[in-house]
């Protein structure tokens, strides 16, 4: 099956987007520069995380990746013969501050060349603070769930912003902070890997904290395009009528996305998110002890664009259930916990639509949903979908090439849905697909390709597939073609 069939919205025609719409490609720092050693470099919680037997599929580390840190220049040149105009890059804070010490000038270099790479190339430079790799020493401290890591993070980013603030344009605070919160502290399925249930609500307000106080200081130090990226997720209960479903949807409407629009965008958290969490405690304390005065203010700083990432959205459920995919079904490394503290036993039902190889659903159609409901729900900021894209089971066939027509199919589909909402007055500005080529994939390793560009890692040889090519013309253009044949 190919994404076409989940396709409940597709218009026939082709489709023309705004003439500055923003086509771009997006990386992090630890899925592909490898290097994890050089230039001063030390370990960040995914280098430990990764080396922890069982923690990763087949035991695959970031100490390679793509080889990215060498190859930089010729992947710039790529980027550029693909058709990007902005490309969204992580720094790794421990590159730049190892052990979250003082600046290391040989690690700050690397992102120095790279910007003038790019904008040599006519690219724009779209930078990410945080991608994950956290310094480890700063995780020996208690990492997220220690408030001084909020204010480390912020010395940090003034450290990059005082080398690179002249040069790069939009800068975004935290990459999926629900995944470095929920993921990392209270499933266990990405680094540091803890297990601790309501640590995820405190790692998730000190993250939270962290970027509103980033945010404060570098608009004081004149930046004026600021704003972080949301995983933001379509909850729909299994059963309209059936209000243990309805109240599970609520719930996971509440720590997948109120938890955090609500703070940044009307400087609370929603107040039945802390009554589901309200017997969750942290050192023995309420965890919303840790919340302190004047927090709320700093998280609600004013922001300029809102980076939405958005794959699939959720059938949820209140009943046990096993025909279940997305959370809870896609963690084959680890045994992991329910990311959702106090509300550990809502189940996602399958609703059988197309998969990915990632297990994920393909759902255009709730894109468009989220977009309107971030329109509606509100205040209006241009929006850039930072990220979405699909991981399918490429190969190198024996004429040299990559045929992926299920990625492009998938992209047709989403772009489609983009292209509804701006129609009907949703200002989205832009579109950065997951991933310029295929990388470390977290808990997943490298068996699973996201890119654009196919990555033998044997040789590091780099392959457009022909997704790239379509989306090289679809940047050119600014023109969605009529949709493909399904075997195209
Ligand atoms: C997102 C991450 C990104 C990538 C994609 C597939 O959650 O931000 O690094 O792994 O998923």
């Amino acid at each position: 099956m190919t994404a076409q069939t989940s396709t409940t919205r597709t218009s026939p025609a082709p489709v023309r987007f705004p003439h500055d719409f923003v086509w771009g490609m997006a990386t992090a720092s630890y899925q592909i520069e490898g290097a994890v050693a050089e230039d001063g470099r030390t370990p960040s919680i995914w280098d430990t995380f990764s080396h922890l037997p069982g923690a990763v599929l087949n035991d695959d580390t970031g100490d390679v990746a793509c080889e990215h840190y060498h190859r930089m220049p010729s992947d710039v040149a790529l980027l550029a013969d693909l058709g990007a105009t902005s490309y969204r890059f992580s720094v790794a804070w421990p590159r730049v501050r190892p052990d979250a010490g003082p600046v290391n000038a040989a690690g700050l270099a690397f992102y120095d060349r790279l910007v003038d790479q790019l904008l040599s190339h006519g690219i724009a430079p779209w930078l990410t603070l945080y991608h994950w790799d956290l310094p480890q020493v700063l995780e020996d401290a208690g990492g997220w769930t220690n408030r001084d890591t909020a204010h480390r993070f912020v010395e940090y980013a003034v450290s990059v912003h005082e080398a690179l603030g002249d040069r790069v344009p939009t800068w975004t605070t935290l990459n999926e902070p629900w995944c470095s919160a929920f993921l990392g502290y209270t499933a266990g399925h990405h680094a540091p890997g803890r297990q601790e249930g309501a640590a995820g609500l405190v790692a998730g307000h000190h993250l939270l904290l962290a970027h509103g106080l980033a945010t404060q200081e570098l608009r004081s130090r004149g930046a004026d395009r600021l704003g972080l990226s949301l995983n933001l997720t379509v909850p729909d209960p299994s059963d309209p009528d059936d209000p243990a479903d309805v109240d599970a949807a609520r719930r996971i409407d509440g720590l997948h996305n109120r938890f955090f629009l609500d703070p940044i965008f009307r400087g609370s958290y929603p107040a039945d998110v802390l009554e589901d969490t309200a017997g969750r405690t942290w050192q023995d304390r309420p965890w919303l002890d840790v919340v302190r005065d004047g927090d709320l203010d700093a998280i609600a700083a004013p922001i300029d664009v809102l980076g939405v990432n958005y794959y699939h959205g959720n059938e949820v459920s209140g009943h046990p259930r096993t025909d279940v995919v997305g959370v809870g079904a896609d963690h084959p490394a680890r045994v992991a916990h329910s990311p959702f503290p106090g509300s550990e036993h809502v189940t996602f039902p399958s609703r059988g639509l197309p998969l990915t190889a990632m297990g994920w659903e393909i759902q255009p159609e709730g894109l468009h949903r989220l977009l309107r409901r971030l329109h509606d729900d509100y205040p209006h900021l241009p929006i850039y979908l930072t990220e979405t894209g699909a991981a399918f089971d490429d190969r190198l066939d024996d004429d040299g090439r990559v045929h992926d027509p299920d990625r492009i199919a998938f992209l047709d589909a989403y772009l489609r849905a983009v292209h509804d909402a701006i129609e009907e007055g949703v200002d989205v500005r832009g579109f950065f697909q997951w991933s310029f080529c295929d990388n470390f994939e977290w808990a997943f390793g490298y068996a699973k390709r996201f890119g654009l560009v196919h990555v033998d890692y044997a040789t590091q040889r780099r392959t457009p597939k022909s997704s790239a090519h379509w989306y090289a013309g679809l940047a050119r253009t600014g023109t969605l073609p009529a949709p493909p044949a399904a075997d195209d």
